[in-house]
């Protein structure tokens, strides 16, 4: 198994590029099941989630090809299998965002259950409940949720209870094809969401309210191919600006946009960056100047993203001050507590809350990365601790940061992949 060997004590330095959203991919790859001609996805990451999603769609019967571009073509006309098997779903939760396409566009679909994960339990419930307001019979049998409407979906007004992202995404998925009107009430709001739903219009869908909690559809008969370019990624945006503050560093990121990350910008302000962005570029300059403690409270978009907190927590241990971190959206997502403090951060746990008295700097040590974000801040932990870290099970990592090691080489840092 691949390890990251991480030589800390550097500056982040110079400019990168950053990729196309994972999370903004994900489910536009899902809603290409609803078109019934070829799709043109541009700036997809290479990464191991979207070679799932894309494994997924291949098995169902749709046909992918990639040109020399790195434009990948989709097409979906004929579908055989209206399965997401087992051995697909576990290695990646996000496959359950094929359930509201495949029931909208063929009245069936067999899920593999998605079972918890390091980071929590993470129900479906409210995916459910939000396809039986729109008169799907869904069982849950042998592992897997079997979800049928063999005369199709009807329009619902639905009240999500809680917001959650993934929620929002399957039901407007699924609204998109049902007869009638929808109104999705409390939806999420986060820029990938408003990413999916722009998707959805260019294969011809008709929703209004995009990029509120109140999103309004009105139900087509089919929907048809388009080209789209999916957004930057905002988290690994976020990611390495805040290695660059962490490290004391000066970086450019470009190919992303500022309106995407405000929440996190304030933030990287309170810590004392100096920040300037031009519509498709971001630049962070500490001025070799130490970080200082920031507090925060993750919660739905346009709030502070819990998908950010781990990577500020190992800001914050190098930081001058204290600082609490409070995650509200996972139940067990502060997971990387007890692994940075095996590196010499002074991290408390109370609760949900962890109270972080910043040092001036982490000390080496092997690790083991846990899940996809707490194994980013293990990254930023090795940049400013003393002598070489470790990094064990870093394909979390590989789920979601395109050629990090590359990425974080151009900037300066030393970080090797090696074999384990
Ligand atoms: C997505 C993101 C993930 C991010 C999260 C929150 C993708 C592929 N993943 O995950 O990176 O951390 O949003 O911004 O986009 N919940 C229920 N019942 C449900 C659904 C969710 O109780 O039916 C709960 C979850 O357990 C969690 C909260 O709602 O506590 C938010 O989860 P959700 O927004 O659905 O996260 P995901 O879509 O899984």
């Amino acid at each position: 198994m691949d390890k990251l060997l991480i030589s800390g004590g550097v500056r982040l330095e110079g400019e990168i590029k950053i990729s196309g959203s994972k999370n903004s991919g994900l489910p536009i790859l899902a809603a290409t099941l609803l078109a019934t001609s070829p799709v043109h996805l541009y700036n997809l990451p290479h990464l191991n989630d979207i070679t799932t999603m894309i494994a997924l769609l291949r098995c169902m019967g749709v046909g992918v090809t990639i040109d020399e571009k790195m434009c990948v073509e989709i097409d979906p006309a004929h579908i055989e299998v209206y399965e997401a098997p087992y051995e697909l779903v576990k290695t990646m939760r996000a496959s359950i965002l094929v359930l509201g396409p495949l029931l909208a566009r063929f009245g069936k679909a067999d899920v593999s259950f998605p079972g918890g994960c390091a980071i929590g339990s993470r129900p479906v419930d409210i995916h459910l409940r939000g396809l039986e307001a729109m008169g799907a019979t869904i069982e849950v049998d042998g592992g897997y949720i079997r979800a049928r409407a063999p005369q199709g979906l009807k329009g619902a007004q639905f009240l999500m209870d809680k917001v959650t992202v993934g929620g929002t995404e399957n039901l407007l998925m699924a609204a998109v094809l049902a007869q009638g009107k929808s109104v999705l009430e409390n939806a999420a709001k986060e820029p990938e969401i408003i990413d999916l739903a722009n998707f959805l219009v260019s294969m011809g869908a008709k929703i209004s309210g995009i990029g509120t909690d109140r999103l309004e559809v009105d139900g087509v008969k089919a929907l048809t191919g388009c080209a789209h370019t999916v957004m930057p990624d905002r988290i690994e945006t976020g990611t390495y600006l805040c290695a660059a503050a962490a490290t004391r560093g000066s970086i450019k990121v470009k190919s992303t946009r500022a309106d995407i990350l405000e929440s996190v910008l304030i933030k990287l302000k309170d810590a004392g960056a100096d920040l300037h962005f031009g519509e498709d570029w971001i630049s962070l300059d500490m001025h070799g100047r130490r970080p200082r403690a920031v507090s925060l409270r993750t919660a739905p978009h346009p709030a502070f993203p819990t998908d950010m907190q781990s990577q500020f927590m190992a800001m914050n241990s190098v930081a001058e001050g204290m600082s609490k971190v409070t995650e509200t959206i996972f139940e067990n997502r502060l997971i990387q507590v007890h692994e940075l403090n095996r590196m010499g951060a002074k991290i408390a746990l109370e609760g949900n809350t962890a109270i972080i008295s910043g040092v001036e700097r982490l000390k080496a040590a092997p690790v083991m990365a846990s899940d996809l974000r707490a194994s980013a801040s293990l990254v930023i932990a090795g940049l400013v601790a003393e002598g070489e870290t470790l990094i064990d099970r870093i394909y979390h990592i590989d789920r979601g940061y395109e050629c990090i090691e590359e990425k974080m080489q151009i900037l300066g840092a030393n970080v090797r992949r090696v074999a384990g």
